[in-house]
């Protein structure tokens, strides 16, 4: 038989850079941990992250100039406290990985500079310099598998697969009185089919992002914004869900919906290119950056986007053929194998691009080190608005935050576990009760729902938006919810279920933060109001379940 209550000092729902690196902090602290992930341990965004990690290592660079990217990047919506202190705690960050084994690519490994001494660090769009650390292109997943081993070398850390956590458990929602206290989460076992009660003194959300909310995206299926959709019916603030991150350069190719082209080849002197009436490739981004390429992201997926409708092309292209093929092959061996595999030779021809979601902003409202307004809730990585990257992400700058901002958090929670296990209110939490569940016989309305959602995001809140385009999305996402809501509390609860509920939920949320700002700026651009209120500098939007409700 499965206990059906378990409990520890920390949950940790969700596995990837900032799960596992908060996992490990709190257990080198002498804390016992769970980690509760949905699926297999590997199965995470993390994993698929390819350019790196931004971090002052160089001589020739500062923490002023790192800074200074990340405020231009985020047009202006950055809190600039937090960006400053997580700039600056990025070189122990990556010192900490290295110390878990972790091999981030040396120069001279390469091979253009056979005897060059330190890191071999990438640039990419809206860096002034070089400082992108990486393992080839594979950094998400050298950097998921050292924490991965790490963890499983750790005896107070606990690994939970294909256990999807339902519900945080807070003493508000249980209608007690006094200070809102995490208590622990609700975790559905995958294969038991059982809801089982974890309870601890906090709880770290690092369910990473919602890319699934778009048709086109870099994301895996995980990405399904479990962990924003839980903190928003726990009653954390949600901020700054319009501004939704679309990469300019995902594979466009009928076998591979998903495949990132990394922004780092651009930093190795791609050229962007589209196919003009007369049949020729051209660059364009020079007339909307003075960096070309190079500019920040929103600009780069937004010219796009702009060149395809005018041209009518499927595609643009990522050229990058005045690169050796060895040069290829050694600092791009993961894309290098795909498109050979595939049947694309990058060094001889160039790759078809477009622009796809890819990284969410916006998220649960936490301070630097991930905490929020509910005591003994934290949440870091994708899932948190921290106020690092404001209206529009700088590459690379999320594995530094997801890496920084779990070590903070895991810090203060054990510094204040004390007060975290001491002051909490006592009393019995309930099991979890399904109220008339039956086994449901019409799963394909889960996938229905999910497809339907996932095109009116796209055609509807994506790159381009309007007034009439954001209602009309209004109009469809109001009606899926109330039927999703309701075939949840009527049937069994399956894994599919509960990520569409939360992927509806977060629909939702992106859906009504982009009605409300009545401005462009960033990654939301609405052509009825095309430009920056600077009355709007540093506001974000706030969305938050009311308690009645
Ligand atoms: C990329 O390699 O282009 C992605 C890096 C990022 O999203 O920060």
């Amino acid at each position: 038989m499965q206990k059906k209550i378990l409990e520890f000092d920390v949950v940790v729902l969700g596995s990837g850079a900032a799960g596992l690196s908060a996992a490990l902090k709190l257990a080198e602290k002498g804390l016992s941990v769970a980690v509760v992930t949905k699926r297999d341990i590997f199965d995470t965004n993390t994993r698929y992250a390819q350019g790196g990690v931004a971090s002052v290592t160089d001589k020739d660079d500062s923490f002023d100039a790192h800074v200074k990217d990340t405020l231009t990047a985020g047009d202006h919506l950055c809190k600039a406290d937090v960006v400053r202190r997580i700039v600056e705690a990025g070189p122990a960050a990556i010192r900490s990985l290295e110390k878990y084994g972790l091999h981030f690519t040396k120069r001279g490994e390469i091979g253009e500079e056979k005897n060059a001494s330190g890191y071999d660090l990438g640039k990419e769009g809206g860096h002034s310099a070089r400082r992108v650390l990486h393992s080839g292109d594979i950094t998400g997943e050298e950097i998921e598998k050292t924490l991965v081993g790490a963890c499983r070398r750790q005896p107070r850390i606990e690994i939970f697969e294909n256990h999807v956590a339902v519900d945080i458990i807070t003493s508000a929602k249980l209608g007690w009185m006094g200070e809102d206290f995490a208590l622990g989460s609700y975790v559905l076992d995958a294969k038991s089919r059982e809801v089982r009660t974890f309870v601890s003194a906090a709880t770290v959300v690092a369910c990473g992002g919602a890319g699934k909310a778009y048709l086109y995206s870099s994301n895996p299926d995980v990405a399904s914004g479990d962990g924003i959709a839980m903190c928003y019916r726990a009653h954390v603030p949600i901020l700054n869900m319009e501004f939704f991150q679309f990469h300019p350069t995902i594979l466009h190719h009928p076998k591979e919906k998903s495949f990132l082209i990394s922004e780092a080849l651009r930093g190795e002197g791609a050229r962007l290119l589209v196919r003009g009436a007369d049949g020729r490739l051209r660059e364009f981004m020079e007339n909307y950056h003075h960096l070309g390429a190079l500019a920040p992201r929103d600009i780069v997926a937004r010219a796009i986007d702009n060149e395809l409708k005018r041209s009518g092309q499927e595609s643009a292209f990522l050229d990058i053929t005045g690169k050796s093929r060895d040069f290829l092959r050694r600092r791009f061996p993961g894309i290098f194998a795909k498109l050979m595999s595939l049947g694309i030779d990058m060094s001889k021809e160039p790759i078809p691009v477009v622009p796809a979601a890819h990284y969410c902003c916006g998220g649960a409202q936490t301070d630097y080190a991930g905490r929020t307004s509910i005591r003994g809730l934290y949440v870091a990585g994708e899932s948190a608005c921290t106020g690092l990257h404001g209206a529009n992400r700088l590459a690379s700058n999320s594995l530094l935050e997801a890496l920084v901002v779990a070590k903070f958090a895991a810090e203060h929670i054990s510094a204040n576990f004390k007060g975290l296990r001491g002051e909490r209110p006592s009393g019995r939490i309930p099991l979890w009760r399904s109220g008339n569940a039956t086994n449901s016989d019409e799963l394909v309305v889960v996938s229905h729902n999910w497809e339907e959602i996932r095109k009116f995001m796209w055609d509807y809140v994506g790159i381009f938006r309007t007034n009439k385009r954001l209602e009309r999305a209004k109009n469809r996402i109001k009606n899926i919810r109330k039927e999703i809501e309701k075939y949840y509390w009527d049937f069994h609860l399956t894994r599919d279920l509960v990520e569409l509920r939360n992927l509806s939920s977060v629909a939702e949320i992106i859906v009504d933060s982009s009605l409300g700002r009545k401005e462009s700026r960033g990654l939301h651009y609405n052509a009825d109001y095309p430009d920056r209120d600077p009355d709007m500098d540093g506001v974000d939007s706030v969305i938050k379940k009311p308690y009645r409700s």
